[in-house]
């Protein structure tokens, strides 16, 4: 009896947990709780059910390692790639005192208004990534790229953005298996592999040069200068949950 009784509980419990997650999720929501505010990163990607969840490609664990040692001192955060908004509102509800920005190639209404500014813009085109800049006026503490994830759009994004990062930021490249060959079909791709964000990134693990053919070369120069660390994050038994950490020197 007791048994079935505290069960009962636990059942109506979880059932007020998951509506209340349902209704962080849903597009009429008009305002983030302040009580979501200091909340445990890893707990907040599952109640904003982001791909970055333990459930999913878990790349919060990573993000908690970097981000909860400069949780305070972190005031501009970028993400590219908004799809519903999940790991944007995440960001505003896990950073104290923060301006959230993100851009997409579709409009994101529901996003911004609750207080995230967003903007349409395709990471692969230099002249979108213009507005953007003007804009939001640049200058991150964090910059993580979850766009397209095609070859041409990672390697643009980082050239172009690191400018964009304070010195001693992070910048974060998720999905870097679409490098490997079984995705050739859709990420651009090349047989020979010389053009994948997977090769750069070994090349310059192994000659602290950056070799791209989407970067300017000004672009490559100031990326290849402004290195701090590259951290390649493989997740085990799986060939989907590929993530880097770009650190930018302190000046
Ligand atoms: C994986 S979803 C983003 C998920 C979100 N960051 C999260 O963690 O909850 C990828 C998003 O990137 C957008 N996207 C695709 N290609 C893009 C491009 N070239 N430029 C900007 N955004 C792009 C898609 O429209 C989609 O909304």
């Amino acid at each position: 009896m007791l048994f079935t009784l505290v069960s009962a509980g636990v059942q109506a419990q979880d059932t007020e947990y998951r509506e209340n997650c349902l209704k962080l999720r849903s597009p009429q929501l008009m305002k983030l709780p302040d009580s979501l505010k200091g909340r445990d990163i890893i707990e907040l990607s599952e109640i904003f059910k982001t791909d970055k969840a333990p459930s999913m490609h878990n790349f919060i664990d990573v993000y908690k390692r970097h981000f909860d040692p400069i949780r305070d001192s972190v005031h501009r955060v970028f993400e590219i790639g908004i799809f519903n908004g999940a790991s944007h509102k995440m960001w505003k509800c896990y950073f104290d005192s923060v301006e959230v920005y993100g851009i997409d190639i579709r409009q994101k209404p529901w996003v911004e208004k609750l207080g995230i500014h967003t903007f349409i813009a395709n990471q692969a085109k230099r002249e979108d990534l213009d507005k953007f800049i003007e804009f939001s006026g640049g200058e991150f503490d964090i910059i993580i790229d979850d766009g397209g994830h095609w070859m041409n759009h990672q390697q643009v994004s980082l050239g172009y953005f690191f400018e964009h990062l304070k010195p001693g930021g992070l910048f974060v490249i998720e999905d870097v298996h679409t490098s490997i060959p079984k995705f050739h079909d859709g990420f651009g791709v090349k047989p020979s592999l010389e053009n994948t964000t997977l090769t750069m990134i070994n090349e310059y693990i192994m000659t602290e040069k950056i070799v791209s053919e989407y970067m300017l070369p000004e672009e490559i120069k100031h990326l290849q200068f402004n290195i701090e660390y590259i951290e390649l994050y493989k997740r085990k038994n799986s060939l989907h949950s590929t993530l880097c950490v770009i650190k930018k020197k302190e000046k």
